[in-house]
């Protein structure tokens, strides 16, 4: 099966495979190195960094070449099929470096570990541990185990843990943006999804450490953060200890912790994801545009576009609820970019309910959209009740309209800026000439402009916007 998305650092859960390694090495070294490897979304990319931290402590350095490795871990996504299906191409691959040394540790973290537990033992003869992901502090004593010659799994989902007290270490970190966890696990029950199986009860983090790793991250010279959750908007926080008389405890909601956020500096950006349309509140919009280093970007999946496929979906609202949440967007931050996410041939979708999707991708005109076929996961309540009915061609072409649909759409609003300046936060060189650097403006468009000595990576520039291609805007600082 085949996905199209347009690439984003946020949310795309097609990223794979990429080996995150440590520049800087800890001290009371054991002399074994660790290669891991992340699929899925940034939560998992997240997860892997406090992994890194977990072993790190006990002594185990990273590598980028999982030849040299010691221990391997790959951080897996379930999310659809081939999602699965790419993680177990990989472990093949790594066959061939057990065979070459057999004191290899592999193990299998995150989400395809949630799901296949033990299972995957016995599917997969070289995996050595199965580890989910509220497990992961167990990590160093299921590496005993298999050191003892035993195969080890832990798959424990909790209530609690948050790895609030972990402070993550930042894995092939541009030091420029990071990722920070706000939550884990979710509580809604998307009947397509897999997530609250394989993550558990939705949590919240103590904001104090949350503001705290925020705060450590700017003094670093980290200049954006992205506030990171299934449903960030259900975030909630009640202070501990006793309730006095009749007030009640102090709370901290979505809004309250953006703002705290913010108040580090007006020099750090702030980002989120994911939002989602149930529980975005009007506070949230206020806040966003009360506050200039909150950026003007909301990704806000729709799934589609139609009332009953949204009910179906379980998604707990319909399309007027959505349409609702958009206008009062454009009303309160009239610059906001929005994103999305499209699931197309979900069960009995007919080809009028496609047209609803099309339509309100008409109406709304999303900057960016991740567009994906209907996967039917086992275990999820669309698969208990509903049948993948849709034959794989029509996904397929209805995906391609979507996709052609959202490409016109993304052309037409990087158009419109340009002759405008946008404040771009500088990331680093572009990919394709170190000349150029790149980075991306508020509303999380890919600006594109000439080395100038005035700046440095890290910082602001004010770029006039000449040009764009399909998904990059090209200029020059002023
Ligand atoms: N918590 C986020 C989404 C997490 S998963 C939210 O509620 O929006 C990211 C995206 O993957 C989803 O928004 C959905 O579009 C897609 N997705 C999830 N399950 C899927 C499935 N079974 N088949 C195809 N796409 C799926
Ligand atoms: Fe999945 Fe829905 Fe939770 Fe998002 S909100 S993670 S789509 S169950
Ligand atoms: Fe995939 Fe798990 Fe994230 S299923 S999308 S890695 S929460």
């Amino acid at each position: 099966m085949m996905d199209l998305v347009v690439p984003d650092k946020t949310h795309d859960e097609s990223r794979q495979g990429e080996a995150l390694v440590l520049d800087a090495v800890e001290a009371k070294n054991n002399g074994r190195k660790l290669y891991i490897e992340s699929y899925g979304c940034a939560m998992n990319f997240s997860d892997s960094e406090i992994v890194a931290s977990i072993l790190l402590d006990k002594g185990f350095e990273t590598t980028s070449d999982f030849n040299v490795a010691d221990v391997i871990f790959i951080n897996t996504c379930s999310i659809r099929e081939n999602a699965e299906q790419r993680v177990r191409n990989r472990l093949k691959e790594f066959k061939v470096a057990k065979v070459k040394n057999p004191g290899l540790v592999v193990g299998v973290l995150g989400c395809m570990a949630e799901r296949l537990k033990s299972k995957f033992l016995e599917e997969e003869k070289l995996v050595d541990v199965v580890v989910g992901p509220d497990a992961y502090r167990d990590l160093p004593n299921l590496i005993d185990q298999v050191d003892d010659g035993q195969r080890a799994v832990n798959v424990l989902l909790s209530r609690e843990e948050t790895y609030a007290d972990i402070s993550p270490v930042r894995l092939n970190s541009n030091g420029i943006n990071a990722f920070v966890s706000i939550m884990r696990g979710c509580d809604n029950m998307c009947s397509f999804c897999v997530v609250p199986f394989t993550r558990g009860r939705e949590r919240s983090r103590d904001p104090h450490s949350i503001i705290k790793e925020c705060t450590d991250l700017f003094d670093q010279g980290y200049r954006e953060v992205t506030l990171l959750g299934q449903n960030v908007d259900s975030y909630k926080w009640s202070e501990e200890g006793e309730s006095v008389e009749d007030a009640p405890k102090a709370t901290v909601n979505f809004a309250n912790l953006l703002e705290m956020t913010a108040l580090i500096s007006p020099e750090l950006r702030v980002r989120f994801s994911t939002s989602h349309p149930k529980d975005i509140t009007d506070e949230v919009l206020y806040t966003i545009g009360k506050y200039d280093n909150i950026c003007n970007y909301i990704h806000l999946p729709v799934q589609s576009g139609n009332s009953r496929v949204l009910e179906m979906m379980n998604r707990t609202y319909d399309r007027d609820w959505y349409i609702n949440r958009i206008d009062a967007i454009r009303r309160i931050i009239p610059e906001c970019a929005i994103s999305t996410d499209v699931i197309t041939g979900f069960c009995s979708e007919t080809e009028e309910e496609h047209q609803d999707t099309l339509s309100m991708m008409d109406y709304v005109q999303y900057d960016f959209a991740y567009m994906f076929m209907y996967s039917e996961r086992p275990g999820t309540l669309a698969a208990k009740r509903y049948a993948d009915d849709i034959p794989d061609l029509i996904k397929r072409e209805r995906l391609k309209e979507i996709v052609a649909r959202q490409q016109e759409h993304s052309y037409i609003r990087l158009q419109k800026l340009i002759g405008t300046i946008q404040k771009v936060l500088i990331e680093g060189f572009s990919k394709k000439s170190d000349q150029d650097y790149c980075g991306r403006s508020d509303q999380n468009a890919m600006v594109v402009f000439p080395v100038t000595e005035n700046y440095k990576p890290g910082q602001y520039a004010n770029v006039l916007i000449e040009r764009s291609t399909t998904a990059t805007m090209i200029g020059k600082a002023v």
